[in-house]
């Protein structure tokens, strides 16, 4: 199957993008936008006019859905590219690869997610010690560390933008495995700052549904860590003064 790869090419955070065409016979179904552009630089495949193509900045790893690196806009639509393939995302002929667009660019499909890291500290999204985790939230957990912080629920939230204040799913996901496992008084530091950096700048539009390339169910986790940071300590508190829920 012959299809048109379309790539926003960019040399440098500075440069004005372009889109460059690159023909390319996609041999067989399972073939992945990652593998295409493998293949380009590997190769130096030409684009439709024949000329060499400069060698195209992505991220990978594992190759396998496992880092989260290589997630792109394909046709649109936030993606990881080793888990995209062509035949089924072509539109019209066309496969078009872009780079996240809520992060800055560094050249090319690559961009500087730094952010997602930098909000987890700011919540404090870590252990202190050596904690065992509860349970009876066990499943919960194991969802929430599934997280590849890929930016893709980042890339469709229409309250996330880099630099501001809100840290958006990519922190509450990591954040909900850790909301009942975490000592006092760790628990209500973090807790504040859940509410603070996420839950008052969450529209709750779930836009985040069903996007997640790791299949995490996010909007179920985000229900538990509203109910367990914000619902539950306010009934908590208004019971204890003797307020009539
Ligand atoms: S929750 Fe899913 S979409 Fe969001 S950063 Fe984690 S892996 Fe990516
Ligand atoms: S519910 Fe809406 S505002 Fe909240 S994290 Fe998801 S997409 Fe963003
Ligand atoms: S290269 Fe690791 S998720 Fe695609």
């Amino acid at each position: 199957m012959k299809i048109e790869l379309q790539i926003l090419r960019r040399e440098n955070a500075a440069s004005h993008p372009y889109w460059q065409h690159i023909p390319y016979e996609c041999e067989n179904e399972q073939l992945t936008a990652a593998y295409a552009l493998r293949e380009i630089n590997e190769k130096h495949l030409p684009d439709a006019a024949g000329e060499p193509v400069r060698p195209v900045r992505w991220e990978c790893s594992c190759m396998q859905k496992k880092c989260g690196a290589c997630a792109m806009l394909i046709n649109g639509v936030p993606r990881l590219a080793c888990d995209a393939k062509l035949t089924e995302a072509v539109q019209d002929g066309i496969v078009r690869l872009e780079p996240l667009r809520k992060f800055p660019v560094i050249a090319d499909l690559t961009v500087d997610r730094s952010i997602m890291m930098e909000n987890l500290k700011t919540m404090q999204a870590w252990f202190e010690a050596e904690t065992l985790a509860d349970e009876t939230v066990g499943a919960l957990t194991y969802d929430a560390s599934r997280c590849l912080q890929c930016g893709c629920c980042l890339e469709v939230c229409p309250n996330f933008y880099a630099g501001g204040t809100f840290s958006g799913a990519a922190a509450a996901v990591p954040a909900a495995g850790l909301l009942s496992a975490l000592p006092q008084p760790q628990q209500r530091t973090f807790f504040r700052n859940y509410r603070k950096y996420f839950y008052e700048g969450c529209g709750k539009s779930l836009a985040c549904r069903n996007i997640c390339p790791a299949g995490i169910d996010i909007d179920r986790l985000l229900v538990h860590s509203n109910a367990a940071a914000v619902w539950k300590r306010r009934n908590a508190f208004r019971l204890r003064s003797g307020e009539q829920l």
